[in-house]
C-alpha cells in the first residue's frame, strides 16, 4: 500500500517571530516535502476553492470568521479515492488553536476505517492544540498516532526533528 502526505499550507505574507515576510512555499508544505521525500510518499495539497487573502491580517480575520461559523470551505479538488493508501500523513498549520476549516472539509469526505493517520502541524507557539483528538473523533475507525508540532520559524532547521518523529511512527498507539 502507498503512503500519502496530505497537507494544507499557505504561502504569501506570514508572521515569523515578530515580523512579516512574504514567502513562496508555506511552512507546512516544507515539512510535507521533507516527509514525502523521507517516506517515498505521494503528496496532495488541500486547497480552498477561494483561498484566504495574501495579506496576513485579512487572512487571520477570514480564518477566524470561518472557525466561528464552523463552515466547511469548498475545496479546489479532492483525491479521487484513498483506497490505495493505508497511511496518511496529515499536515496543517495551527489556525486559532485548531486546524484550518478546509482540513475538516477534507477529513469529512472520506471513510477512514482501517487507516493510520500521522498528524503534523506548524505553529507559532500553540503546538498541536489537541488536534489529534479532533482528527480521531472525525476519522472513525482510524488509528491516529502521536503528532509532530514544529514552530513555523524553525522549519528550515527541523530535518532531524522530522526524521526522529518518523522513526517513532511505527510504534502502535
Ligand atoms: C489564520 C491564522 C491563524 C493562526 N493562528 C495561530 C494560533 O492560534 N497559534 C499559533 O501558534 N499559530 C497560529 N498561526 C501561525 C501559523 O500556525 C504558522 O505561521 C504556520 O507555520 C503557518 O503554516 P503555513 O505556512 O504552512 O501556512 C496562525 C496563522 C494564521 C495565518
Amino acid at each position: 500500500m502507498a503512503k500519502l502526505v496530505a497537507f494544507y499550507s499557505r504561502a504569501d505574507e506570514n508572521y515569523f517571530g515578530g515580523q512579516y515576510r512574504s514567502i513562496t512555499v508555506g511552512n507546512t508544505e516544507k515539512v510535507a516535502n521533507m516527509i514525502a521525500k523521507a517516506i517515498g510518499g505521494e503528496q496532495f495539497k488541500i486547497e480552498q476553492k477561494i483561498p484566504y487573502a495574501a495579506d496576513y491580517q485579512t487572512c487571520i480575520q477570514q480564518a477566524k470568521a470561518d472557525k466561528q461559523a464552523n463552515v466547511r470551505p469548498e475545496l479546489a479538488a479532492f483525491p479521487v479515492s484513498l483506497d490505495n493508501y493505508d497511511e496518511i500523513y496529515l499536515g496543517y498549520p495551527n489556525y486559532w488553536g485548531d486546524m484550518p476549516m478546509a482540513v475538516y472539509t477534507f477529513l469529512e469526505a472520506f471513510d477512514w476505517t482501517g487507516k493510520t493517520i500521522h498528524p503534523f502541524c506548524t505553529h507559532e507557539g500553540s503546538g498541536l492544540s489537541g488536534t489529534e483528538r479532533k482528527i480521531a473523533r472525525i476519522c472513525k475507525g482510524a488509528r491516529v498516532t502521536d503528532g509532530l508540532a514544529i514552530c513555523g520559524s524553525n522549519v528550515d532547521r527541523s530535518t532531524e526533528t522530522v526524521r526522529t518523529w518518523l522513526s517513532g511512527q511505527g510504534d502502535r498507539k
